[in-house]
């Protein structure tokens, strides 16, 4: 047994498998005691007990189907009420594939409802009882897919982008307050979101796909070193810094009482 003074607890949703499950390990690891989330219950008791016999950590498994209201607001209930709740790590995502002109809108609507409203409402109950506690840690998985929304599904990407931008804004608000906020942006990475969304992942090029534990790893990384947003796979940061500060170039004439003059 490995037992490391506890961190606290980590709510890890999607923690069944892929990402989630790698990120239960490493922050087990770390000393956090966990709360996996996710619907496949049978997968998370395994993983509950390899992890409880590997680290010594305490581990509650929390079937939930975060597309359902009512599931998500025993979770909202217990990131508000339990102290213990150190960290909470927003990854259960679904995918999808196909044009918006072509697709099914009910499936697209399950996937805003996961992938967008249940992370806002989980983000919600953290910041507020983390910034009361003055401390814990918000992480969101967002995807590259934010920054080139061309290159994949629309629903999804977009959804992406409304993670990225919730978590610029949540840090923002969160400052000074001892909360720490990361968007992790990994680019294709391999787990079983490819096939539960019909996509062929075979065709993508070995060299745009990482293993799952070299994303996770580091992202806990970027995490380590105060990062709002990690991209793992990116070599130069300074890319990312640049596309921020073209930003704030444009921050003085975003809002103006005048039109520009090339629209008179
Ligand atoms: N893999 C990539 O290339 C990639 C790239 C960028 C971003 N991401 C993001 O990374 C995150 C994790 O995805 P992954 O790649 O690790 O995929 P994955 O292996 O398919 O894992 C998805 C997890 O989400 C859970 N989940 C799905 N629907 C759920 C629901 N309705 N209620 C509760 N849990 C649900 C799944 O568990 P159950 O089925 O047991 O519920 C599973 O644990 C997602 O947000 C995804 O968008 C992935």
């Amino acid at each position: 047994m490995n037992s490391v003074q506890s961190q606290g607890t980590a709510l890890v949703t999607g923690a069944s498998s892929g990402i989630g499950a790698v990120y239960a390990q490493r922050l087990a690891s770390r000393g956090f005691d966990l709360l996996l989330v996710a619907r496949d219950q049978q997968r998370l008791d395994e993983a509950a007990s390899k992890l409880r016999a590997e680290y010594g950590v305490q581990v509650e498994v929390v079937k939930a189907d975060l597309t359902q209201k009512d599931d998500v607001f025993k979770l909202e209930q217990r990131l508000r009420s339990d102290s213990s709740i150190s960290l909470l790590l927003n990854n259960a995502g679904v995918a999808a594939d196909g044009l918006l002109g072509n697709a099914d809108t009910d499936q697209l609507e399950r996937m805003i409802q996961l992938n967008v409203t249940t992370v806002t409402r989980l983000a919600s109950a953290a910041a507020s009882s983390f910034a009361k506690a003055g401390r814990g840690t918000i992480i969101n998985i967002a995807s590259v897919v934010a920054l080139f929304p061309e290159r994949f599904n629309a629903t999804y990407s977009a959804s992406k982008a409304y993670v990225l931008s919730l978590t610029q804004s949540l840090n923002a608000e969160l400052d000074g307050t001892g909360v720490k906020v990361q968007a992790v942006l990994p680019g294709v990475t391999r787990t079983e979101i490819w096939e539960r969304s019909g996509i062929d992942a075979s065709q993508i090029p070995a060299e745009m796909v990482m293993e799952a534990g070299e994303m996770v790893d580091a992202a806990l990384s970027g995490l380590d070193q105060g990062e709002l947003v990690t991209i793992p796979s990116l070599p130069d940061v300074a890319d990312w810094d640049k596309f921020v500060a073209a930003r704030y170039v444009m921050a003085p004439n975003l809002s103006k009482s005048k039109a520009a003059a090339r629209y008179k």
